[in-house]
């Protein structure tokens, strides 16, 4: 079953043949973490987190960040050994076989293009309520929230889902200093945001800190783990790192440092500020994004931050700061595509090397005559994001981005293990310190994870899983071009055409800044 595995070596030989210039430093692979990585989860779903936490969602958020970061420590010794393009996907098949690197390929797509419909949802909320506060009016929640949250059909996020694929289409690509002015405005909002509401902050509110219980913190760091998810792209960067030994896991625990002190201190001045107490019937917390917690939020006319869709700027409003609120949606409001656009790319650039792998349908990787993109698998993912987008809350389509997630990063966990006893020799420019340690412990957090997801995101992933295997077995098998013995396809193969793979997110293009 795990006899399938593609070599090493060819997988080396296929970059190397195409490598790329070594530019990036400790700096740019931070920014490039830190640009991918702050959007919904801390924006959006910190309201979900203190639904199910209450103030407790402090330590939630320290959970979520200890688990991405043993997992990081991880990633890093793998993408510094196979520097090449596919992430957790690559790696799997270096080690584990086909069928492994099939399964994590396939939860892949929950993390990528689900993960870019929470985040078009969660744009959705900010801008909408930057919309109705600054020209006071008031959009018809139909229009612009999905069925389960009290609306219809949420056509904003819809409409940035389609945006953000055509962008990808004609061939954006967010060049390094793109991603450095988006982080900037992104940083420099949840800086006015501490600086404004700790002041106002008073400790009673902290008060019953757990009212759930550690169950509830558990519950919460389930889902917040999604405010963390995109650091991956900085490991799939190594290709093109100066002095990965030392850059690399700078820029991996440096970005997920620096992010998880905002993210404390910017629930700190929510809880402190308005207070973070779940919305509760009968002593049980209602569950976010549930048509009865859409009722008890328009009963008490959304007044408590777990009902908001844009917990930082309702935050700064209640407070007295109306004007602030409204800059805070503006500012998501621009850098919230770019972590969309990083989570399609991401999911094109997966799909293209599966498809040239000859596990998904070659015609997927069809590269646009004029824009020189895989158009036809940007199209066909955008159209899933929409969909995503349109008609699920942003707390459940995040879940579920997050159930695929922590089976890919648990995927490399075991692999990195794995690969120490067969490969032994083979030069690791970075290794993960204390490995029989850090990596079970990244295995055990994702485990304990997942067991705290919601019972809804556990069947949808296993459902998934089983859909994956039949296609695995029903199509892409007898495709591989592994179990066919092409082993790799080589640009200028007869029958082939050549198919660049694009540069990598937040990486210098050489054309300059399109994006
Ligand atoms: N971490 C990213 C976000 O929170 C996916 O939007």
């Amino acid at each position: 079953m795990f006899g399938r595995v593609k070599p090493l070596d060819a997988i080396l030989a296929t970059a190397e043949k195409k490598s790329l210039p070594r530019s990036l430093g400790a700096f740019q692979l931070t920014m490039l973490g830190i640009g991918a990585v702050i959007g919904t989860g801390i924006f959006v779903l910190t309201a979900e987190a203190a639904q199910k936490a209450g103030p407790g969602m402090m330590i939630s958020f320290v959970i979520a960040g200890l688990v991405c970061a043993v997992a990081a420590l991880c990633y890093a010794e793998m993408a510094s050994m196979v520097p090449v393009s596919g992430s957790a996907y690559t790696y799997s098949y270096a080690v584990m076989g086909e069928l492994v690197a099939w399964m994590v390929g396939w939860a892949l797509i929950l993390e990528y293009a689900v993960a870019a419909g929470a985040v078009s949802v969660g744009w959705s909320g900010y801008v909408v309520g930057l919309i109705e506060n600054a020209f006071t009016i008031d959009i018809p929640d139909t229009l612009v929230r999905g069925p389960y949250d009290g609306g219809m059909i949420n056509l904003p996020a819809m409409l940035i889902a389609g945006l953000v694929t055509w962008l990808l289409v004609i061939g954006t690509r967010e060049s390094a200093s793109v991603n450095a002015v988006l982080v900037v405005i992104k940083v420099a909002a949840l800086t006015l945001f501490v600086i404004l509401a700790v002041p106002a902050m008073n400790m009673d509110n902290f008060e019953p800190f757990s009212p759930l219980g550690f169950g509830g913190i558990g519950a919460a760091a389930a889902s917040i783990f999604f405010a963390y998810v995109g650091f991956d792209a900085v490991s799939t960067a190594a290709e093109e790192t100066k002095n990965p030994q030392r850059n690399m896991p700078i820029g991996l625990i440096g970005s997920l440092g620096i992010c998880t002190i905002f993210y404390l201190l910017v629930a700190a001045g929510v809880i402190g500020s308005v207070g973070a107490q779940p919305v509760m019937v009968d002593g049980v917390g209602l569950e976010p994004g549930s048509r009865e917690l859409a009722a008890q939020c328009a009963a008490i006319s959304d007044q408590a931050v777990v009902c908001s869709k844009e917990a930082l700027a309702w935050t700064l409003r209640e407070i007295g700061w109306p004007q602030v609120g409204n800059l805070i949606g503006l500012a998501a409001g621009l850098a919230l595509p770019s972590v969309i656009l990083m989570m399609m790319f991401g999911q094109t650039r997966i799909f293209f090397v599966m498809s040239r792998d000859g596990l998904l349908p070659e015609s997927f990787s069809k590269i646009h005559p004029k824009w020189n993109t895989p158009y036809v698998i940007t199209l066909i993912t955008g159209a899933g994001v929409a969909l995503f987008a349109a008609f699920f809350p942003v707390g459940q389509l995040a879940n579920i981005s997050n159930s695929g997630t922590l089976f890919a990063f648990a995927a490399v966990s075991i692999a990195v293990m794995v690969i120490r006893k067969t490969d032994p020799g083979r030069h690791r420019p970075f290794r993960t310190p204390a490995i029989y340690l850090t990596a079970p412990l990244a295995i055990a957090g994702c485990l304990y994870l997942f067991y705290k997801l919601d019972v809804k995101s556990q069947i949808l992933f296993a459902i998934w899983a089983v859909i994956g295997l039949v296609v695995y077995f029903l199509y892409s098998r007898s495709r591989s071009h592994v179990g066919r013995g092409l082993v790799e396809v080589h640009e200028g193969d007869p029958g082939i055409p050549p198919q660049p793979v694009p540069p990598l997110p937040g990486a210098p293009t050489p054309g300059g800044d399109q994006a």
